[in-house]
C-alpha cells in the first residue's frame, strides 16, 4: 500500500525529527555528530560523547550540577541546544586538569573536603572557577551570591566556600 504524504508526516511526527550533522569542540577536540535538534548539550556530552563527568540533576535549570564553560562563560548546559554550541568552545570538568595536575580549584576542593556524595561537585568547580575569572569573590557574601545557582544536597557550602577563598587568596589566584 502507498504512504501518502499527510501519513508520512504523520509518522515522522511521532519518531521526532531526523538527526542533522553539527560540529561541536568540546575540551579543545572537535566532534563531528549526528543529533536531533532538540538534544540538550548536557545529553549531548553525556549520551554522544561520553563525557560524564557533567552531571544532569533536575534537568530543568535549577540545580547547577550540569555548569559547563561556553567560550569560558558558565551555562547551564541541560537548557542549551546542543546546536547553539557551533562555532564555540565548550569546557567540561574534563578538560580543567592541564597535563596531569589538577586545577587548583580542583585540588583546593580536595583539601578542603568540600564535597561528600560529590554528584554537585563537577558543577561546583566549573562555577567556581569563572566565579574567580569573573571578579566576583571577593567577599564571602559575594561568594554566596555568585554560586548560589549551584545548589549542593550534602550542604558542603562552608567547605566549597573556603576552597574557594584559597585560590583567590593564592599568589596566582588560580589559574
Ligand atoms: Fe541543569 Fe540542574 S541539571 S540546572
Ligand atoms: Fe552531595 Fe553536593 S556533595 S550534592
Amino acid at each position: 500500500m502507498a504512504i501518502n504524504q499527510s501519513t508520512a508526516a504523520a509518522v515522522n511526527s511521532v519518531r521526532g525529527p531526523a538527526s542533522e550533522p553539527v560540529n561541536l569542540t568540546v575540551n579543545g577536540s572537535g566532534h563531528a555528530i549526528e543529533l536531533e535538534p532538540r538534544v540538550s548539550l548536557l545529553d549531548a556530552l553525556r549520551e554522544h560523547l561520553d563525557l560524564t563527568g557533567t552531571k544532569k540533576g533536575c534537568d530543568q535549570g535549577t540545580c547547577g550540577a550540569c555548569t559547563v564553560w561556553m567560550d569560558g562563560r558558565r551555562v547551564l548546559s541541560c537548557l542549551t541546544m546542543a546546536y547553539s554550541c557551533e562555532g564555540h568552545e565548550v569546557t567540561t570538568i574534563e578538560g580543567v586538569a592541564q597535563d596531569g595536575e589538577l586545577h587548583p580549584m580542583q585540588q583546593a576542593f580536595v583539601d578542603h573536603d568540600a564535597f561528600q556524595c560529590g554528584f554537585c561537585t563537577p558543577g561546583q568547580i566549573m562555577s567556581a572557577i569563572a566565579l574567580l575569572r569573573e571578579g566576583n569573590a571577593g567577599t564571602d557574601e559575594e561568594i554566596a551570591e555568585h554560586m548560589s545557582g549551584n545548589l549542593c544536597r550534602c550542604a558542603a557550602y562552608p567547605n566549597i566556600h573556603a576552597a574557594i577563598r584559597e585560590v583567590r587568596d593564592a599568589d596566582d589566584g588560580g589559574r
